[in-house]
């Protein structure tokens, strides 16, 4: 039985969204069903998906549905303001699944000039190679969207904030000129989560996540989500969930449904260790630049303001001597380890290496190729903050800052407010 939350609060959902009272037992938190098999009465199941009877049987086999998937869905919709959501493994299963299922051959999918690796890989690869038109634009700039359109261009593929550099996307504005040229819509959240922003309100199509950061919250889950209007999305559970076969284990959805409760709560708790966290990097002599939506240096702050509740978690800033920086992390850092993700309960560090990322996944061409060098230089550093004492994460990027020489002139040159 679902509990009616319309005219609910947003943490009132994340607490209490999706999850069933079981009749069985009374128990009021989320059951785990870790059956492969659902029993059902004669000639409501075949031998495939297709001759299942919904109506009778809500669940049959758990590649093509489980409770627990079932549960976290609803909850998902619920947050996001979804008519449906479909959960994946990953988030990556969950982007290349609907890519597969949105484009044919010969359709056209653009995509933004920075986004996560793992999405910029598969679309400049394997999407490619299925004949698949695939080229960038910088997503921020209308100007170079409308440029980039082809007749063809079926679906936008946009990131805000973008990994790894924190460049926004003006989702309203964006959706406005997909939809004139009778394209699509998908925003990936991941960065942001529906506390901080709500993409399908603002006009996007689809929005994705990778359930695996800051929605399940605790860096012990993968999992992956597609939400949008109720055919689309029904269709890809159909075609790409039962067939391809991504489907997020009963043990996953159970953790990254608990890890939701919480969402409201850590969102607001990494942005205030952020804000903490950034104005200490911006003030500090060896810091030549910094990157976080919510500080007014920003160079998308006005937008921020109006599209993010909060400015989420993620930093990335540059160094004066990014080498010798990143040497020392091992022997300075006490709280934040050197590791890949983010949005987890504790404090992570990765360096991005512009030539690095460009020969393994972005590729770009020389003006799309300037416009991310004129933001994030040669490299940087990319801050997940966690839920620890922004004083202790403070003292730990110190430490790791001393190492580094009285930047004197060199600070004197740059811009910190704009450049990077
Ligand atoms: C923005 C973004 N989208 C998607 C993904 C892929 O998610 P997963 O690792 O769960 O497949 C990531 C992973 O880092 C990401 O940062």
């Amino acid at each position: 039985m679902q509990r009616d939350l319309s005219d609910m609060g947003f943490s009132t959902v994340a607490v209490h969204g999706g999850v069933n009272l079981d009749p069985v037992t009374g128990a009021i938190g989320p059951h785990l069903a870790t059956s492969t098999n659902f029993a059902a009465e004669y000639g409501s199941i075949g031998f495939s998906a297709e001759a299942t009877v919904e109506e009778q049987v809500p669940f049959a086999y758990a590649r093509e549905g489980h409770p627990n998937a079932a549960q976290l869905e609803r909850k998902l919709a619920l947050l996001d303001d979804a008519e449906a959501a479909v959960v994946f493994a990953t988030g990556i299963s969950a982007i290349s699944g609907l890519m597969l299922q949105t484009l044919s051959p010969g359709d056209h999918l653009l995509v933004s000039d920075v986004s996560y690796a793992g999405t910029a890989e598969f679309t400049r690869g394997l999407l490619r190679s299925l004949g698949i038109e695939v080229s960038v634009a910088d997503l921020s700039d209308l100007d170079d969207v409308r440029t980039a359109l082809r007749p063809n261009t079926r679906l936008i593929h946009a990131e805000t904030p973008c990994n790894p550099v924190l460049k926004l996307v003006d989702i309203r504005a964006l959706a406005d000129v997909a939809h004139q040229h009778g394209a699509e819509l998908c925003v990936d959240g991941t960065f942001a989560t529906p506390a901080v922003t709500r993409p399908l309100s603002l006009g996007a199509d689809y929005v994705v996540y990778s359930l695996t950061k800051y929605m399940g919250g605790h860096g012990d889950a993968l999992g992956g989500a597609v939400l949008g209007r109720a055919e689309p999305i029904d269709r890809l559970r159909r075609e790409v969930g039962v067939h391809l076969g991504g489907t997020l284990s009963a043990f996953n959805c159970w953790l990254i449904l608990r890890g939701l409760e919480t969402l409201p709560i850590r969102m607001a708790a990494y942005a205030r260790g952020a804000a903490r966290v950034a104005q200490f990097l911006q003030d500090h002599p060896a810091v030549l630049s910094v990157r976080y939506p919510g500080l007014p240096s920003h160079p998308q702050h006005s937008l921020a303001q109006r599209q993010m509740i909060t400015p989420s978690g993620m930093i990335a800033f540059t160094v004066t001597d990014h080498e010798r920086f990143g040497r020392g992390l091992k022997d300075q850092l006490k709280v934040f380890y050197y590791a890949a993700s983010l949005g987890l309960s504790r404090s992570l560090i990765l360096e991005a290496r512009t030539d690095d990322l460009q020969r393994t996944t972005f590729k770009l061409d020389e003006e799309h190729l300037r416009r991310y060098r004129e933001w994030a230089g040669d490299g940087f550093f990319r801050l997940s903050i966690g839920l620890e004492d922004s004083e202790d994460l403070c003292s730990d990027l110190e430490r790791a800052l001393s190492v580094l020489p009285d930047p004197g002139n060199q600070r004197a040159q740059s811009d910190r407010s704009a450049t990077m």
